[in-house]
């Protein structure tokens, strides 16, 4: 990327969780100081639970096509593109499925608009603290009275006030409606996310860890399907070869030991 204008110099200096992203899972849109942060990230623990936490993603999308013939996605905190992204996988299975992408940053939503134009995509520019403005969005694209799943992956860990985001949305949303979440955690691998997370505020980018308590309580208004909130590479991983695209999924990391995050797939409860 480059650029002139004061505005953009500052945003090439200041690090965002959206390019330090990109950056991570082998993007091309990112500046120095995004690089330098991921550079140190991917030698840290942090690196493959990130990666694995997006393949449970791709896995879960497919998933609740299959099994329970969802075809309107949102994802909360999108980031930037990363073939197979949400449509791909949704689109690859059903030709109508649709797609809402939000996110804050606003680049990382224009490279949405610009390249996932292929299926029923929808890109909006929100804070998703801003729950109105997020339903607002999520109304006006998708049918709620039909299945819906809320994307919620690698983004609640940079929102301080995520249980409360997540209860707006759950009570504001129709029993039935699904939950695909991960979430980083430092119960395993503590010291390993707890310097990941300093790496991060030092860079000026908000990050909170959390334990499986404290993910188990912000997932109280959903019944997990089987096996509940795990560790994202042990969630179903035989479901890994359905789909046109489930080979460009091939872990970036090897897997050898258990890793920091949770992942769920739950269902807003109909009580
Ligand atoms: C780590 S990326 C996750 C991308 C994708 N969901 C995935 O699983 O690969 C987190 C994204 O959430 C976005 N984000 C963080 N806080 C947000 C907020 N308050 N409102 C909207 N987007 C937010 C960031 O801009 C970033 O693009």
């Amino acid at each position: 990327m480059s650029d002139a204008d004061p505005a953009t110099v500052q945003n090439q200096l200041r690090p965002n969780s959206a390019r330090v992203h990109t950056a991570l899972l082998g993007g091309k849109d990112y500046y120095t100081a995004d690089h330098a942060i991921a550079e140190k990230l991917a030698r840290n623990k942090i690196a493959p639970a990130i990666a694995e936490s997006r393949r449970f993603t791709r896995r879960a999308v497919g998933y609740l096509i299959d099994h329970h013939r969802l075809t309107q996605f949102v994802e909360l905190g999108c980031g930037y593109p990363h073939t197979p992204n949400i449509h791909d996988i949704a689109g690859d299975r059903v030709e109508t499925a649709r797609t809402l992408y939000i996110d804050h940053d606003q680049l990382a939503v224009v490279h949405a608009r610009a390249l996932m134009t292929e299926h029923a995509t929808h890109t909006a520019e929100i804070d998703l603290t801003d729950t109105t403005a997020v339903l607002d969005a999520i109304t006006a694209v998708l049918d709620i009275t039909a299945p819906t799943a809320l994307c919620l992956s690698g983004t609640a860990e940079l929102i301080d006030d995520a249980p409360k985001l997540v209860a707006a949305l759950t009570s504001a949303l129709p029993a039935g409606t699904w939950l695909v979440f991960t979430h980083i955690t430092a119960d395993v691998h503590g010291h390993h996310i707890n310097s990941a997370a300093e790496t991060l505020r030092a860079a000026g980018i908000a990050y909170y860890p959390r334990t499986y308590d404290d993910l188990a309580s912000m997932l109280t208004g959903y019944r997990l399907h089987t096996p509940g909130l795990i560790a994202p590479h042990r969630w179903r991983p035989e479901l890994r070869s359905v789909g046109r695209y489930d080979h460009a999924v091939e872990p970036l990391h090897p897997v050898v030991c258990d890793l920091s995050a949770y992942a769920a797939i739950g269902q807003r409860c109909f009580t």
